[in-house]
């Protein structure tokens, strides 16, 4: 990061519709998040917060505008680049259910490989260490040779989080990491993601639609309502309004 690289992610009058939609999914003018900041982005169904999170990883494109990643257009970053320092995190866990915890994670290390080894899906010992790092910082360590069938909802979703870590990316994006779980798990997800992003400085978005997480945990959040940021406070800002009714009214 250099000195005028303070942003993560910057927004700059960016549009993005599905294909046959009349409107766009989402419309931001101007947005920026700070590098290391823990973002929460709320809003009603609908309102494109999975569609904000998924263009952030180029999941989704923007037929117009332009979206920087740590300083750099996505135009002029080849995918590859961009999905080895973003990684995503999903309600339903995405992990591959056949496969063992462990090897779950390495998946992790292959936004990192190139080529046949990537084809291959080829690890070396080193990526077995950072794989085993990553279980034990979420906690997993000993459940490394499990199947993932045998794990609860809060345990796979760490190791999601651990296959992040893996992966060593800069930006984690969450869609609704905690929605299928219950209050305390939901909790423990949400202190280990600010964990993560206080002790690695990783950049954090996540979308959830449990005010008292974000009242708890957040000083950031982006508020959307029908494809466009209704406010965005920072955690820069002294005073925290958390303006629920422009959002939710
Ligand atoms: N694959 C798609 N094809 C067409 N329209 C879509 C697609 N995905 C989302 N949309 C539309 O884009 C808009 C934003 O959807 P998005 O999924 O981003 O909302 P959301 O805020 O994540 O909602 P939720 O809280 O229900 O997950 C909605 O009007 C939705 O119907
Ligand atoms: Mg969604």
């Amino acid at each position: 990061m250099t000195a005028d690289n303070k942003h993560a992610i910057e927004f700059n009058q960016v549009r993005i519709s599905y294909p046959g939609a009349r409107d766009y999914a989402l419309r931001i003018d101007k947005l920026s998040v700070n590098c290391a900041d823990f973002v929460a982005v709320i809003g009603p169904s609908g309102a494109g917060k999975s569609t904000f999170l998924r263009s952030i990883n180029g999941l989704i494109p923007h037929q117009q505008g332009e979206l920087r990643v740590f300083g750099q257009s996505y135009r002029q970053r080849d995918l590859v680049r961009l999905r080895q320092q973003v990684s995503m995190v999903f309600q339903n866990f995405n992990l591959s259910p056949r496969m063992s915890v462990l090897d779950n994670v390495l998946i992790g290390r292959l936004a990192q490989k190139k080529g046949m080894l990537k084809a291959l899906a080829r690890f070396n010992d080193e990526d077995r260490e950072i794989a085993f790092l990553a279980l034990q910082k979420v906690g997993m360590l000993s459940y490394a040779l499990r199947d993932i069938r045998q794990l609860s909802g809060g345990q796979k979703q760490r190791v999601a989080i651990a296959r992040c870590l893996a992966q060593q990316a800069k930006i984690i994006l969450a869609d609704e990491p905690v929605a299928s779980l219950d209050p305390i798990n939901a909790r423990r997800i949400i202190e280990l993601l600010k964990e993560l992003n206080q002790e690695q400085h990783i950049t954090v978005l996540v979308n959830l639609h449990q005010v008292e997480l974000v009242e708890k945990y957040f000083s950031s959040v982006i508020g959307l309502k029908h494809g466009r940021l209704e406010f965005h406070q920072d955690s820069q800002q002294q005073t925290i309004t958390k303006d629920w009714n422009r959002i939710y009214g």
